[in-house]
């Protein structure tokens, strides 16, 4: 490494673009531990490269008080820096700056960085959980309080969570722009805090402030056995608010027993079943100063452990897009017809009279006679009514509910004018963009960046439309590492492994659902399904996922103990034999070939299933007890996965070989012995080829596949799989109009006819059984495959967030050209790619400061490489800058 310049000298071609922690850079009211720095540089000359970095930390923005600093650090690093200084108090605001030295000298310092600390401990609350005596499906409780300022402040915050969700005005006016607050998580052990500035909603005199509050996750009806009262049976706000004047006096106003509560417009307001909103009993001006409260009630302070209160660390669920709605007359309703699934609900604009009401269904389907097809909903009444309050003009929107849906209809005597869907999602940034000359593989792309944002509502949940939702282990797994090439999901997941963790039992078993109220309601029992294969191993699966998109050892660190304890678990359960015992696995769940109605009976036998994610969980263990754990912690399982390894091809080869599913697990997961690995490679391969690429794998099998043969020398038997658009294959559905990814591959047959989803589990339990989704992520994982093959931006996973990437195009027959970018933590990453007429292949590259790309292009032994003009050759490294590249005579895939 080249030593550090002295300050004195500047590097004129290098500037920092930006800085960043791992939280999302909206977000107050964060943890107090010193956050995780990354930043990104930019520089005109491509041979500076980050030799030193120098952070300051300030409680002023202008940085006259400079509370810590890392001093000059040699250092190429930019990623997942601990900031210096002690940890945060609560409230505190700390101000972040830094500049780096590349051989040439010091850039400038960043732009400023401000981070805030919420309160740090529950305990701070200093007021109740309030709310009032009603019990699920009730109407919601309105609260208010009025309270004096003694003028403008310089500053205000409120604190705010609740058991159930809320929703809090100022003034009459919302605060902040989130929805189903506080989201959903193991509420038992944490309930998120959000934190808002209010500080422009606040007025000199009176003020009133006002909270709404639902059923929501904490006592609606959830999973599909309809249970209510899951976490408890009332629902309750707590709040704080913290005013600032400029004469450094305070005010707080908390949630107590001075609050008064009513209830208002919502009579009713469900997850699943939609909201009741009845303008006749709206009480207008309840939430703004002056408004008679006499005849309200006091309210009821409810239990809560305060010690769960805690910082929000993910994003909130916000409004994300919008979709207007064509509307279609019919005799007795009107059809709302939307552009794409979307979960979230619809705006409806109608003309009426005072107490007319207005029905509005959803569904994903529409018949060709144009009725909506509810069956997939199951006991989802998915219905939001409303009842006009005055004669004229009313936009509705439903209130503390969200619908998977792509069309609708109403039925009222008022008069429809226009629908528009509104979309909803944890507001996690999408990274990422795919566009190539295949327009249906460009919307099989949509179709799964929109089944993730729809099903990351809160949490990673299986499908967002029927009576379930539920943060599916087995689904999260498959579709982490597409999701973390699609959004910047890093804190997203970071909070759902927190739950992951505290779901776990006392034998390390992790759910099959988390947060895990499989385990909680009076009905369990039958569905007790913790630590099964492939979904108990979310838990080691997704924080290897986020560390290798993100490079912050960070989350590693914070699950190692529960992904020991999971591994142990595992281990604990062979009780000293070869195998994990037999036992229901969901195993390759929804096999195409299993019977419909019993989808865990997948060709590929689930004690082979069971016994290859074991082995995989174990080889990410070794991995990360090599990067935060211990030497012995390595060597343990190290010793076990060679046993386990080598025990299973010996036992179960012969069986694997005959699966597709069993194959690529054993390719993927290294099962197989090196020296047999190219013929079972080339016997899968054969296999699909033999089938024309119809997909023959589940839930399990279908992420590893197309993978398990391009690794192997068979991108063309990929390909095959990829293009085909027959019955069972992605471009199938691409055919079909989908917009989102279904659940089964012929969720609409080929002669038009909708899947029945008929189950074999009908009991008294869950009497109509039935499983079909239009909106379900785990086979979208294929995304991740196209960016790295398709698209050619494959990363390192030892140099992880693509410090590394090597630029490998595999372009295909019938493609002209493909481009694609990611917003890396060191900048964006982009290729674009075109077949010449010449027969060339012609490529842009743009690789960001800090990472280094490695050429494995497309050639053959005729091909010649030119990199900006100059003969080059494959294996050739590049830093950053922006690239073109031409390769002569390139391979194309001949996949027809
Ligand atoms: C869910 C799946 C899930 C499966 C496991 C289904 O009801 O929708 O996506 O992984 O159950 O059994």
């Amino acid at each position: 490494m080249s030593m550090m310049p002295a300050v004195t000298k500047l590097d004129p071609f290098t500037k920092v673009t930006g800085l960043k922690t791992q939280h999302p850079k909206d977000l107050i009211g964060l943890p107090g531990v010193a956050p995780s720095l990354t930043w990104r540089s930019k520089s005109s000359n491509r041979a500076a490269a980050q030799v030193g970095y120098e952070v300051e930390v300030s409680s002023n923005e202008s940085f006259e008080y400079i509370l810590a600093k890392t001093g000059q650090v040699e250092s190429s690093r930019s990623l997942a820096i601990t900031a210096p200084g002690t940890n945060l108090t609560s409230r505190e605001i700390r101000f972040y700056r830094v500049r780096i030295a590349t051989q040439f000298g010091w850039t400038a310092w960043s732009e400023t960085l401000s981070y805030e600390a919420g309160l740090l401990s529950g305990l701070e609350f200093t007021g109740d959980a309030i709310g009032d005596a009603s019990g699920s499906g009730s109407a919601s409780p309105i609260l208010r309080k009025e309270f004096a300022a003694k003028g403008a402040p310089s500053r205000a915050r409120l604190y705010v969570s609740s058991q159930g969700a809320n929703e809090i005005s100022i003034n009459g006016l919302k605060v902040g722009n989130e929805f189903l607050s506080p989201g959903w998580t193991t509420y038992q052990e944490r309930l998120n805090v959000s934190t808002f500035d209010v500080t422009h909603l606040i007025t000199a005199g009176n003020n009133a402030i006002g909270a709404t509050l639902a059923d929501g996750w904490w006592r609606g009806r959830l999973g599909f056995l309809g249970e209510n009262n899951t976490y408890g049976e009332r629902i309750s706000v707590i709040a704080q608010l913290e005013i600032h004047y400029p004469d450094g006096s305070k005010q707080t106003i908390v949630t107590d027993k001075s609050w008064k509560s009513s209830t208002g417009s919502i009579l009713h307001a469900d997850i699943y079943d939609g909201s009741e909103i009845d303008l006749t009993k709206a009480q207008p001006g309840w939430n703004k100063a002056g408004f008679d409260d006499s005849s309200w009630q006091p309210v009821v302070v409810h239990e809560l452990n305060k010690s769960t209160l805690i910082p929000r660390i993910s994003s909130p669920i916000r409004k994300i897009a919008e979709f207007p709605m064509k509307l279609v007359e019919k005799s007795d309703r009107v059809v709302l017809i939307g552009e794409q699934n979307i979960s979230g609900w619809v705006r409806l604009t109608v003309d009426g009279k005072k107490g007319q009401r207005v029905v509005v269904r959803h569904a994903e389907l529409i018949t060709p006679d144009q009725e909506l097809h509810t069956k997939p909903l199951r006991t989802a009444k998915a219905t939001d009514t409303y009842t006009l309050g005055h004669d004229g003009r009313h936009v509705f929107e439903p209130e503390f509910t969200f619908h998977g849906f792509h069309f609708a209809d109403v039925v009222t005597d008022a008069e429809v004018i226009s629908a528009v869907g509104v979309a909803i999602s944890s507001d996690s940034s999408s990274r990422s963009t795919f566009s190539s000359s295949d327009t249906r593989l460009n919307r099989l792309h949509q179709n799964v960046l929109w089944s993730a944002r729809d099903n990351f509502v809160g949490l990673p949940t299986d499908c967002p439309q029927r009576d379930e939702r539920l943060g599916w282990t087995g689904d999260a797994q498959a579709f982490a590492g597409t999701a973390n090439t699609l959004f910047d999901a890093e804190s997203f997941w970071s909070s759902w492994l927190v739950d992951v963790a505290l779901d776990q039992d006392e034998n390390g078993d992790v759910g099959a659902v988390v947060p895990d109220i499989l385990k909680m309601g009076p009905k369990v029992g039958d569905w007790e399904v913790q630590g099964r294969a492939g979904w108990a191993d979310a838990a080691s699966i997704v924080p290897l996922s986020v560390y290798e998109h993100f490079g912050d050892t960070g989350i590693l660190k914070q699950q190692l103990s529960s992904m020991r304890r999971w591994t142990d678990a595992l281990n604990n359960r062979r009780n000293g034999a070869d195998f994990l015992p037999t036992e229901f696995q969901f195993s390759d769940w929804c096999d195409p070939d299993a019977p419909s109605d019993r989808p865990w009976e997948a060709k590929v036998s689930s004690d082979f299933v069971a016994n290859a994610f074991f082995a995989n969980t174990l080889d990410i263990m070794i991995k990360v007890e090599s990067l935060v754990g211990t030497p012995e912690g390595e060597a343990k399982y190290t010793k076990l996965r060679d046993e386990l390894k080598s025990n299973l091809w010996l036992q179960m080869g012969e069986h694997a070989k005959t699966t597709t599913a069993g194959l690529s697990m054993a390719l993927e997961f290294g099962i197989v012995p090196e020296s047999e690995r190219q013929a079972a490679a080339d016997s899968l391969a054969k296999m699909v080829d033999h089938d024309r690429g119809k997909i023959t794998t589940g839930f399990l099998g279908t992420p590893l596949i197309l993978h398990a043969m391009s690794k192997n020398g068979h991108a063309r038997e990929a390909y095959i799989m990829l293009m085909r658009r027959e019955i069972r294959s992605w471009l199938y559905q691409v055919d079909q109009n989908a917009t989102t990814i279904w659940e089964r591959w012929d969720a609409i047959k080929a002669d038009g006819s909708f899947h029945s989803g008929g189950m074999d589990t009908a009991s008294d339990l869950q009497e109509d059984a039935s499983m079909i989704s239009y909106n379900h992520y785990a086979y979208g994982a294929v995304i991740d495959w196209v960016y790295r093959n398709v698209a050619g931006l494959v990363p390192v996973l030892d140099k992880p967030a693509y410090e590394k990437v090597v630029i490998a195009p595999k372009p295909a027959e019938g493609f002209t050209f493909t481009e694609a970018s990611i917003d890396t933590r060191f900048g964006n990453l982009s290729i674009h790619w075109a077949l010449q007429e010449s027969g060339d292949l012609a490529i842009k590259l743009t690789v960001p400061f800090g990472s280094t790309a490695e050429l494995n292009l497309p050639t053959t032994s005729t091909s010649k490489v030119f990199v900006d003009g100059l003969m080059s050759e494959n294996g050739a490294q590049l830093t950053h800058g922006e690239y073109v590249i031409v390769v002569t005579n390139p391979e194309v895939i001949n996949y027809k």
